[in-house]
């Protein structure tokens, strides 16, 4: 595995992808959301009209996912996130798909993966970790207002019932569940502005790729 790996976790909606994305760009390294992998499985398994609750199904649906194909516009509706967190208690569908998220992570010069199970399961070895989390209001009341700005119907209440179960799906699951790398720098971003993050972000990177 390369050792440039940037391997963020935390709970729908804390900012991990965003702060993902930018420390990517600022570093040159690849990207790879894993959400959007699990989502992937799901959608491809509503479009064919398939049952959700077929492992073996949905671990072959897993293995023919193309990662250079995910289109997050597609991919970011609120159904196929539901979906996703069903298909992605399943060990063979995690199993199929950490293999490869394995393999992007070994792309030079670097990488930044994004998920909830990055520094504890997928590259337990990266040399930097980062735990994104916020409150569930905060986290609702950022969801909500991203839903309205693109005109989605909003229901704050909604919202947050739904980032709730959700915790409660990825953080419960036995297999490989939601929670910090006991290595991993956390970072609660309730109170932080996506630049102090950032910047929070990139001194710890700094310091382990020994950038500075
Ligand atoms: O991050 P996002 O909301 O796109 O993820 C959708 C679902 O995929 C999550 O709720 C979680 O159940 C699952 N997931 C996972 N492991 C990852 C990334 C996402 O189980 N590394």
């Amino acid at each position: 595995m390369s050792i440039n790996v940037i391997a963020i976790d935390g709970p729908a909606a804390s900012g991990k992808g965003t702060l993902a994305r930018r420390l990517a760009a600022h570093y040159g390294f690849h990207h790879l959301d894993t959400g959007l992998t699990y989502r992937a499985v799901a959608h491809e398994l509503i479009e064919t009209g398939a049952s959700l609750d077929d492992e073996a199904l949905a671990a072959r649906t897993a293995l023919s996912i193309d990662f250079s194909a995910l289109d997050r516009n597609i991919l970011s509706a609120h159904e196929i996130g539901e979906a996703a967190s069903k298909v992605a208690v399943m060990p063979q569908v995690r199993k199929a798909l950490v293999e490869a998220q394995r393999r992007f992570a070994a792309t030079p010069p670097g990488t930044v993966l994004d998920g909830r199970d990055i520094g504890t399961v997928v590259c337990p070895d990266a040399p930097v970790k980062l735990y994104v989390t916020a409150s569930p209001e905060v986290r609702a009341g950022r969801r909500a207002a991203e839903m309205a700005a693109t005109g989605q119907p909003t229901d704050y209440d909604q919202v947050l019932a739904d980032i709730r179960r959700r915790d409660a799906r990825d953080s419960g699951r036995s297999d490989s569940p939601l929670k910090p790398a006991d290595d991993a720098h956390l970072l609660d971003t309730s109170e932080m502005t996506i630049e102090a993050a950032f910047e929070a972000a990139c001194a710890i990177a700094d310091a382990a790729l020994n950038r500075n």
